[in-house]
């Protein structure tokens, strides 16, 4: 097999994107779009004349190796659960699943040589791969400070902002960190949606490393920036403008305590893509695997946990 024979399913906001990708990447041939709302369908067959559009993944399980999962969050264990038990590669939109419950029972499915790769994408920005080793390598704890707000937009109220924005940072400061969560602590205002609309958490390590989270969908700015603060100096990534700055314990030789430089901007869900065809071609691990997908639910479920109990949660 030189081709990832596939289907999408959801051709809503983020499918759109996913599909363009599935149907012009070399190591993929677009099968089919699935998708069950009318006028998505007839958008689908509007830009895609020659694909087949169908209603059900049901009618074209016979005719793919893989899938690629963008419905509603509320849709993802039972289509994993449908494709993993018919032995076809699975990547799932975040989070995996909605709940720690569902998402763990999809273990019983995983099938041994089949990817199971989850779209936790924050983890694609180049400036980690300078960056992650850096914490890695000092050996002493680092805290970070993710901040992700902007205003309303009135999109993905059916979920609250842990499950919909914060999930991307539970995921990132896990990996970075690299090491066991001990406590999530988390405070947070229903201002809009009935749900957790403004949330900050704190996410404790076993090595004394922190990170602290605000995620928000009813602020009066849009910010996205991350900055790890160690004993060696801070680091600041501006993850809306593409930027890296940093100030060491040290001065650079232009006389500056402060160093700025553009890092490159990359098309996430292209990068997610091309993984996914190439660890099953490769027959490998995807970057993100399903043991990350679960991960990040029992970190969002540990989040509401406290939000609602008002006590800190120990893992
Ligand atoms: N990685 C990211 O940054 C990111 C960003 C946005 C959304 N997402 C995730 O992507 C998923 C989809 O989000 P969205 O904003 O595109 O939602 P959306 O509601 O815009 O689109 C979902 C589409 O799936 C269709 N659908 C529903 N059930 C279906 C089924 N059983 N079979 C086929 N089609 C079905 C709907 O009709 C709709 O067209 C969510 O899980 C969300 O968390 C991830």
């Amino acid at each position: 097999m030189n081709k990832v024979k596939v289907a999408v399913l959801g051709y809503g906001h983020l499918g759109k994107w996913h599909t363009e990708k599935a149907f012009n990447l070399e190591n993929s041939e677009l099968i089919a779009i699935v998708e069950s709302y009318e006028p998505n369908q007839k958008a689908a067959q509007e830009k895609y004349p020659n694909l087949k559009i169908v209603n059900d993944i049901k009618e074209v399980i016979d005719e793919i190796d893989a899938a690629v999962i963008v419905t509603p969050t509320s849709t993802h264990f039972e289509l994993c659960k449908y494709l993993m038990e018919n032995k076809k590669h699975v990547f799932c939109e975040k989070p995996i699943c909605p709940t720690l419950t569902q998402a763990l029972k999809l273990e019983d499915s995983l099938v041994e040589g089949k990817v199971v790769q989850v779209g936790h994408s924050e983890r694609c920005h180049q400036i980690w791969e300078t960056l992650r080793p850096k914490i890695h390598s000092l050996g002493t704890p680092s805290h970070i400070k993710v901040t992700r707000v902007a205003a309303f937009k009135g999109r993905a109220t059916d979920v609250d902002v842990v499950q919909d924005l914060m999930i991307h940072d539970l995921d990132l400061c896990k990996w970075l960190i690299n090491e066991e969560v001990i406590s999530v602590q988390a405070f947070g205002n229903k201002i809009r949606t009935g749900k957790w609309d403004h949330v900050t958490a704190l996410i404790k390590f076993i090595n004394g490393s922190s990170a602290m989270i605000t995620s928000s969908r009813n602020h009066v700015k849009e910010i996205r920036s991350l900055e790890v603060s160690t004993d060696k100096g801070l680091h600041y990534v501006d993850l809306m403008n593409n930027t890296y700055s940093y100030a060491i314990n040290d001065q650079f030789s232009n006389g500056e305590y402060v160093e700025t430089s553009n890092y490159e901007k990359r098309d996430h869900l292209l990068m997610e893509q091309k993984e996914f065809y190439s660890s099953i071609l490769e027959n490998r691990e995807p970057m993100v695997d399903y043991y990350d997908g679960v991960r990040a639910v029992r970190l969002v479920q540990a989040v509401i946990e406290s939000l609602e109990s008002g006590d800190e949660i120990k893992l």
